[in-house]
């Protein structure tokens, strides 16, 4: 066990964790030069597409150390590196013992960085700090070394510095690893414990659960039990990944490779789990599970209600591979039968779409999408409310929470202002400190609702900074807050599937901009159609859309038939997404007016 070596390589977006593993099994020779297509890590099309890693991949090598001539194995955790997705690095960074921590020369230290750099000291892990692309004409070597330096403590003498796209400096980075990174301890001799830090699902073999073996060792025919749930399950298959995966004898302590057990779906195989011996286990789990839960929820509708059954079979079938994802049976007044999902985040929720598009050919209407709440009603009762339409009726509430989150951002000091402005006067932030980061950046720390950055909080940082600044949060309970139900009513009808939640301070402010917006997106018919918001009983914004004159009338309907024609050619019927309620069609895009008006 002394040759070998588990890893994991950090970093905030971008900054080319994916690149850099690419070169490393071009160097080892784990893929042959020609076979080698860029980023053989992203495999999920929608990740190759976006440049993002959704899910980690791991793969093991083999290097010859040219300073001693030994060959080590090296396993690579490759992790997430999105928000969405923090709860995955943390359990990848439990499956290893040191990390590369890669920063881009052109860029410096962003919030990931930093968030994770964090997570490695709190996992006790050697840290390699790697200055990566600095081919780049713009790269700021001395400035980056100075951020890294006061981020973790070190010398700039231990920084490395390496063009992962050019392939320069990426052996030292090997040697580093050999030489700073401790072997993994554990043996074989205790009982087996191996942690869960991902779980695929394979159509033809069920479940491939991916582990850190920390003691003991696992085979094939061995009778393995998950620690959370208590079920048993019998060892098909033990295996590495070279980075295909490879079957192998057994793993042992210190390992990193998958097991094949006959897992049926991926929510049996939870992230941070984990497994021991079914027969002798072990009395403690291996420390730090939690259970993953969505955080941003929305209702989804097949466009028309034939296809809900199919949309069904869709939602399970990504289910089986995607546990993060919750969905039960919901109704909507407005939309027909459909679904209420849950999903980590907004990216997480693009995926699903995406996927259901790409792999499954359903186009969904989808509403805006909100957090949860927990209402404490008069009657002491206390109600988890998902779904606005659900919101209990004023009149009833005694209180209301809502999650918030601990926000990081860092900036060069001159966006300061601006973003100050940005999170406390737009988004009902609070400041708790801020400390400089190293050279020129400065580190804000706010207390913020969940709701007011799940929107476009993103875009608005980047705006308010030119770019410059990088964000980082995490969940830190619920906080009483004075929020209010707007129903919007269109053509006097109340649409269940547009209710919205909104503070009362900015309840006016929202109402307004939701009707206009809304009159903008729905088409107009032969009558005149009031757009109006409602909240606490009263009408607070109303907006109208005016009817179509008769002569435009008879132009559009003609274009308009002949391309619903061909569309229809193309489409299977349920495709077009406009819903008719009671006499008005409203558009997809209206149900996600929100997005535009957070
Ligand atoms: P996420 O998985 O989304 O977090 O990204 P990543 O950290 O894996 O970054 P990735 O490897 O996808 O690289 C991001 C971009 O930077 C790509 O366009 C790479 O080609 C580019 N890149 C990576 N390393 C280098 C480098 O050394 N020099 C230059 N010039 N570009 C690089």
């Amino acid at each position: 066990m002394k040759n070998v070596r588990n890893i994991s390589i950090i970093a905030h977006i971008d900054h080319g964790k994916t690149t850099l593993s690419d070169r490393i099994l071009e160097i080892t020779g784990a893929v042959e030069k020609r076979k080698m297509r860029e980023q053989f890590l992203d495999s999920m099309d929608i990740e190759r597409e976006r440049g993002i890693t959704i899910k980690s991949h791991p793969l093991r090598v083999f290097y010859k150390s040219k300073k001693n001539g030994k060959v080590y194995e090296i396993n690579i955790v490759d992790t997430p590196g999105h928000v969405d997705f923090t709860y995955e690095v943390d359990r990848s960074l439990a499956a290893v013992e040191g990390v590369i921590l890669l920063v881009d020369a052109s860029q410096g230290v962003q919030a990931q960085t930093v968030a994770n750099a964090y997570k490695a000291i709190e996992h006790n892990l050697e840290i390699i700090p790697v200055i990566n692309k600095i081919d780049l004409p713009n790269a700021n070597i001395p400035e980056t070394e100075l951020e890294i330096e006061d981020l973790i403590g070190i010398s700039s003498e231990e920084i490395l510095k390496v063009s992962a796209k050019e392939g320069i400096g990426v052996e030292d980075v090997l040697e580093a690893i050999i030489g700073r990174v401790p072997s993994p301890k554990g043996t074989e001799n205790e009982k087996l414990s191996a942690l869960i830090f991902d779980a695929k699902y394979d159509k033809y073999r069920g479940v491939i659960t991916y582990v850190r073996v920390f003691n003991g060792e696992i085979k094939p025919g061995d009778k393995i039990m998950t620690y959370s749930n208590k079920q048993v399950y019998e060892v098909v298959e033990t295996g590495v990944f070279t980075p295909d995966m490879t079957p192998i004898e057994k793993l042992k302590a210190g390992d990193i490779g998958y097991i094949i057990a006959g897992i049926k779906e991926v929510s049996l195989a939870k992230i941070g789990d984990t497994i021991t011996n079914a027969t002798d286990p072990v009395e403690e789990p291996l420390p730090g599970y939690k259970e993953i839960k969505p955080m941003v929820f929305a209702g989804m509708y097949p466009g028309v209600p034939e296809y809900y059954e199919e949309l069904r079979k869709a939602l399970e079938k990504l289910k089986l591979n995607d546990s993060s994802l919750t969905f039960y049976p919901d109704h909507s007044p407005a939309l027909g039968f459909g679904f209420r999902c849950g999903f980590l985040g907004l990216l997480h929720m693009d995926v699903v779409r995406e996927r259901l598009e790409r792999e499954f050919e359903m186009t969904v209407i989808l509403t805006a999408p909100n957090v949860e709440y927990k209402v404490i009603l008069k009657n002491g009762e206390e109600v988890i409310v998902n779904d606005p339409a659900k919101f209990p009726d004023e009149s009833m509430i005694q209180e209301v929470y809502e999650p918030y989150v601990k926000l990081s951002i860092i900036t060069p000091p001159e966006y300061l202002g601006k973003l100050m402005n940005l999170v406390q006067n737009e988004k009902r932030g609070i400041m708790t400190s801020t400390e400089n980061a190293g050279f020129e950046r400065v580190v804000l720390n706010f207390e913020v609702p969940l709701a007011e950055i799940i929107f476009d909080f993103f875009d608005k940082m980047k705006a308010s900074s030119r770019g410059y600044a990088s964000m980082d949060y995490e969940m830190i309970g619920y906080r009483k807050s004075e929020l209010v139900k707007i129903t919007i009513l269109v053509n006097k009808e109340p649409v269940d599937a547009l209710s919205i939640i909104a503070h009362k301070n900015k309840a006016y402010a929202m109402a307004r901009k939701l009707v206009d917006k809304l009159a903008e997106l729905i088409p107009q018919h032969q009558f005149e159609i009031p757009v109006q918001a409602r909240a606490g009983g009263r009408i607070i914004a109303r907006s109208t859309i005016k009817a179509l004159r008769k002569d435009v009338l008879a132009k559009c309907y003609g274009g308009d038939v002949t391309r619903k024609m061909k569309l229809l050619q193309k489409q299977k019927e349920g495709k077009k997404r406009l819903r008719e309620i009671g006499s008005v069609s409203i558009p997809q895009e209206a149900f996600l007016a929100l997005l535009k008006v957070g």
